[in-house]
């Protein structure tokens, strides 16, 4: 087998296990709170984007809440934006002026963020923007997401983008230096011909791999969430990545690759409809929903990489706060049916979805069933049955209604009953199912 393959199977082995973790997307922009590219969509200039550098103060900022409620809500890692798109430093770094510890809040975010995730057993991820608007070597006119990108006053001449490769591996050495063990470089995006050996990957990687052994790098230094490069190949590149990341979507199968082998993936969700705060923005799915989304990226051997964007103040939305409370409450009960699970041996039932984990095949039951829940073809293969949040018994039914279906068993909550009964949890109720 292709060592690369081989060797990402071997790093993303707890990544694989642990499948859920917390995107934070946090910035400058949560101050206009229009969302992490408004620069980009309002066409900001540098200069009408300082009052937001000047004013940055995130008074009530506790990473320790943070990971306190991500820990709750059942997450194992975290990926945190230490440079967005709009170039914007979270961090202390020696090479450049445009960082949180010269604005009025004057401290290294991405250091109590460390301290305080490590200390809370999560595992630690920085995300990093390739893309950098305020960069002034990185193209501004005719670019495809710049800015000044229909500027003509910000042509490309004098731009040394050979300065700006250097300073984006700067960066990087630095935070994969000066932080401790890092366990996720989540690189942010390629496109055009911005991609690749333009960041001068190859050497990027190598560099990741010798300061931090063992790091999962994500597969967008050669792709995006339009499409995922060469991951997805019998033989991927140096720089191909470790993980794909489908973005607000979950893959219909799963990710494999053109061996038709899985490929380790996340799936990145927004809470709302925006990865940075989003003051107008109360369009939030329901915990009900984020609790499915989970369960189906597991069921497709997958990850969910949930986002919450903080506002100015440093402070999450309540609404995020509120659904990662009720998923918590799910996750306590029934976190058995998702952590080292993968996709399951039996075919995605009518009524929900399986996870499984050795012999034990978890059912999500999302629907009630007229009569018993039928397990297709699992007669004779199961030794018991309890509902996981409670481990109180499950049965089979053997009934006369269902004696014309030999192949398949039957699943009801009251001993003997053969009709419905309103579901444990209208979220997902999960029976664990002891295979013989
Ligand atoms: C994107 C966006 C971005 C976001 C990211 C998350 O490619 O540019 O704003 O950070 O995806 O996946």
């Amino acid at each position: 087998m292709d060592q690369n393959i081989i060797d990402r199977t071997v790093r993303t082995e707890w990544f694989r296990k642990d499948r859920f973790g917390m995107f934070i997307h946090w910035g400058l922009y949560s101050i206009p709170a229009r969302g992490e590219w408004v620069r980009s969509t309002e066409r900001i200039s540098v200069e009408d984007y300082e009052p937001f550098f000047k004013e940055f103060n995130p008074v009530d900022y506790d990473p320790k809440e943070w990971a306190r409620i991500a820990k709750n809500a059942g997450m194992k890692y975290a990926v945190l934006t230490t440079k967005h798109h709009d170039g914007f430093c979270l961090f202390d770094s020696k090479l450049t002026d445009y960082k949180s510890t010269n604005t009025p809040c004057g401290r290294d975010l991405v250091r109590e963020y460390v301290d305080a995730f490590r200390e809370a057993g999560l595992k630690i991820g920085f995300y990093y923007s390739l893309l950098d608007w305020h960069h002034p070597d990185y193209p501004h006119y005719g670019d495809r997401n710049h800015p000044m990108r229909e500027n003509p006053a910000y042509s490309n001449e004098n731009r040394d983008f050979s300065r700006y490769v250097e300073y984006l591996h700067g960066q990087v050495r630095e935070l994969l230096t000066n932080y401790g063990k890092i366990d996720i470089i989540w690189f942010d995006f390629s496109y055009d011909d911005m991609a690749r050996e333009k960041w001068h990957a190859a050497e990027l990687v190598r560099m990741a791999r010798e300061l931090q052994p063992g790091i999962i790098i994500d597969n967008r230094l050669e792709g995006s969430g339009e499409q995922s490069g060469t991951i997805l190949t019998a033989h991927p590149s140096d720089y191909a990545g470790d993980f794909a990341c489908p973005e607000q979507m979950i893959p219909p199968e799963g990710v494999t690759n053109e061996l038709g082998d899985s490929v380790p993936w996340e799936a990145c969700i927004t809470l709302n409809d925006n990865w940075g705060y989003s003051a107008a923005d109360h369009h939030y799915k329901s915990s009900r929903m984020i609790i499915r989304n989970l369960v189906e990226c597991v069921s497709k051997n997958g990850n969910l990489l949930l986002n919450v964007g903080p506002d100015s103040k440093g402070r999450f939305p309540e609404e995020s706060v509120r659904i990662l409370e009720d998923v918590a409450r799910w996750m306590r009960d029934n976190h058995e049916s998702v952590y080292g699970c993968r996709q399951a041996d039996y075919p995605k039932p009518e009524w929900g979805r399986y996870t499984q984990n050795g012999k034990k095949l978890y059912a999500h039951i999302y629907e009630e069933t007229m009569g018993a829940v039928c397990l297709k073809g699992l007669a004779g293969k199961i030794d018991h049955m309890r509902l996981l949040k409670d481990g109180s018994e499950v049965f089979q039914l053997n009934h006369w209604n269902v004696r014309e279906y030999p192949e398949d068993a039957f699943l009801s909550f009251q001993k003997g009953q053969i009709l419905t009964f309103p579901l444990p949890d209208e979220k997902d109720t999960v029976v664990e199912i002891t295979l013989k």
